[in-house]
């Protein structure tokens, strides 16, 4: 089932998610949270580590799973998003680093990077809640249009459209990783929860789409529709094309 939250703008939307996640949070403490990376997530992370430090969520037995991973791109590379999720989030929450998972992008041995994370993912018992953002064509993860689903973590060649939409986080486009690791949409589907946000114009399209179009590996995300427990949490931007009779 999905359900679809309006929110004003940028931070109801983050306020909003933030909330579910604490919620999960505060009823599990050892909870398995999937995470993303992008600008839209920034204001929930904010929101997180501002509750954080005043002491009202704990993170000290929470697990997470991060969705993907550039290829080529080592640890301390500022575009990498093992040093944005430190920046944004891990480095100010009281998360045992230990317990944060991320693919390897300097493992060139594919296979073995995505069965390793593939394991990773069983052995945590499985994820309570994935954070989602979405691409403008309709990605999950780094999961890019295709004629099939995959299934577990693997590695994708990036489309055109994703490189030019990343290529404003580096000093040009040639400079963007051609692949990436990702877990897959099986992955993704077996969470116990997701969460998918979305904010501004510019996914107004993409949202309308996913939501009154077919389900088909051409628009990654509109598999979602088919999880029983989803939340898409977007702003009237985002919401702006979409058909108002879903939003009743
Ligand atoms: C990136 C990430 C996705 C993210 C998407 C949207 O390529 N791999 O996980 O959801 O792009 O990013 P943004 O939130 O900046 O629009």
């Amino acid at each position: 089932m999905l359900r679809i939250i309006e929110t004003r703008d940028y931070n109801d939307m983050s306020r909003k998610a933030a909330n579910i996640i604490s919620a999960q949070i505060i009823l599990k403490n050892d909870s398995v949270i999937g995470l993303a990376t992008g600008s839209t997530p920034l204001g929930i992370y904010a929101t997180l580590i501002h509750w954080c430090k005043k002491g009202d969520l704990d993170f000290s037995k929470v697990k997470t799973v991060n969705l993907d991973e550039y290829c080529g791109l080592p640890k301390e590379h500022a575009q990498s998003y093992y040093y944005f999720m430190q920046e944004n989030l891990f480095k100010h929450i009281n998360i045992d680093p230990g317990n944060t998972y991320i693919p390897n992008g300097m493992n060139l041995n594919r296979k073995e990077e995505c069965e390793k994370y593939h394991k990773m993912i069983e052995q945590t018992g499985g994820i309570d809640l994935q954070l989602l953002g979405i691409g403008n064509n309709g990605h999950i993860g780094f999961n890019e249009p295709d004629d099939q689903f995959a299934n577990y973590t693997h590695c994708v060649e990036l489309t055109q459209s994703t490189i030019e939409a990343n290529s404003r986080f580096f000093d040009s486009k040639e400079m963007v990783p051609k692949q990436a690791y990702t877990m897959g949409i099986g992955e993704i589907m077996s969470a116990k929860q997701i969460l998918i946000v979305a904010s501004g114009k510019g996914k107004a399209k993409v949202i309308k789409e996913m939501i009154e179009g077919p389900v088909s590996p051409k628009l990654p995300a509109s598999i979602l529709k088919f999880h029983h427990n989803v939340t898409l949490i977007a702003d009237q931007e985002a919401l702006s094309l979409l058909d108002q009779e879903y939003l009743k």
